[in-house]
């Protein structure tokens, strides 16, 4: 099994998850019910995601009990005035009646009415971003369904320092993990750093780099992965979990979901002290990269973000 991280407010979550994001609905049913039979317990997903119904079959089909899983989901920008709304179609898509974790999906609050409703398919193109929505009253919203009991942990993605400084003055509840894109190439320490220092968990998403992979052609992982018989894949994920970093690396290919779990395990206890100050080195010595374009039209307001 995963190690466990723990958060602010006490609860343990798996520290290996799957992702979900461009899992085609056909293909996710199965992907989800072979990660849980294959030791998996941590799933996440999100509304904007568009297949949070097919994640739901998954957890049934794969027989592990609601209460052996984490399972996070994310609010879409059209509901930051409509927090409840958004979740409680998360629920229902989902088959439960709470979630582990639900997330801020991005500080863009979206006007509902002229934007397209789900992400990633935007054919009318549209990004009415509304400028006039703080997301200081997102995060009441989003504190009121832990009260509530229909979540037992909020936090936050893609929230630079910035934005974060939006909402910590007034929360009552620090956000228990802020999800970003964070891999060697986007290494992100001086992000970390502050929150670490805020007791903030960190979630990377697009461990691998995404469609293609392309972290795991890399020159100097590939030799430490050679170095220790292990894969280039094992190296990225171990490297993240030996840094108490969330990883979710998605797949809905059966070999590379098992592959993913027990290599990130093996992956973090094989790696030594040199391994990883040689990949926290790598965006300094110039291979500094994003992979995730966001889709909105406002700065995001992070520091030294590195180029797509
Ligand atoms: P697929 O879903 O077809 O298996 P990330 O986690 O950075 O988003 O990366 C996911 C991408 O990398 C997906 O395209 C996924 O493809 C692929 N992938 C996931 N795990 C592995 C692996 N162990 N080896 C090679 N490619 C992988």
């Amino acid at each position: 099994a995963a190690p466990k991280i723990k958060l602010n407010n006490g609860m343990e979550i798996p520290a290996i998850g799957l992702g979900t994001w461009q899992s085609k609905p056909e293909e996710v049913v199965a992907a989800v019910s072979h990660a849980l039979k294959e030791g998996y317990r941590h799933i996440d997903c999100a509304w904007g995601y568009g297949n949070e119904k097919d994640v739901g079959e998954g957890i049934r089909q794969s027989g592990i009990p609601r209460s052996d899983i984490w399972i996070t989901s994310k609010l879409w920008g059209t509901y930051h005035s409509r927090v409840e709304e958004c979740l409680d179609q998360t629920l229902s898509n989902l088959g439960t009646d709470y979630l582990d974790l639900y997330l801020i999906h991005w500080p863009v609050p979206l006007n509902p009415n002229g934007n397209h409703p789900v992400f990633p398919t935007l054919p009318n193109g549209k990004r009415d971003v509304d400028h006039s929505w703080k997301l200081s009253d997102t995060w009441k919203q989003m504190e009121e369904m832990v009260t509530k009991g229909k979540v037992k942990a909020i936090g936050i993605s893609n929230f630079s320092v910035k934005k974060m400084e939006e909402i910590l003055p007034t929360a009552t509840i620090i956000p228990a993990t802020n999800q970003l894109e964070l891999h060697p190439y986007n290494p992100q320490h001086e992000l970390l750093a502050y929150l670490k220092d805020k007791g903030i968990v960190p979630q990377a998403y697009s461990p691998l780099g995404s469609t293609g992979s392309p972290l795991l052609k890399d020159e100097v992982i590939l030799g430490i992965a050679q170095e220790h018989s292990i894969e280039a894949a094992d190296v990225v994920l171990g490297w993240l979990v030996a840094k108490h970093i969330i990883a979710l690396p998605k797949s809905v290919t059966p070999t590379r979901i098992t592959a993913n779990l027990n290599g990130a395990i093996a992956g973090s206890s094989k790696l030594d002290k040199d391994d990883i100050a040689k990949i926290d080195g790598l965006a300094a010595a110039g291979k500094q990269k994003r992979f995730i374009m966001p889709p909105w039209p406002v700065d995001l307001g992070f520091d030294n973000w590195p180029p797509l």
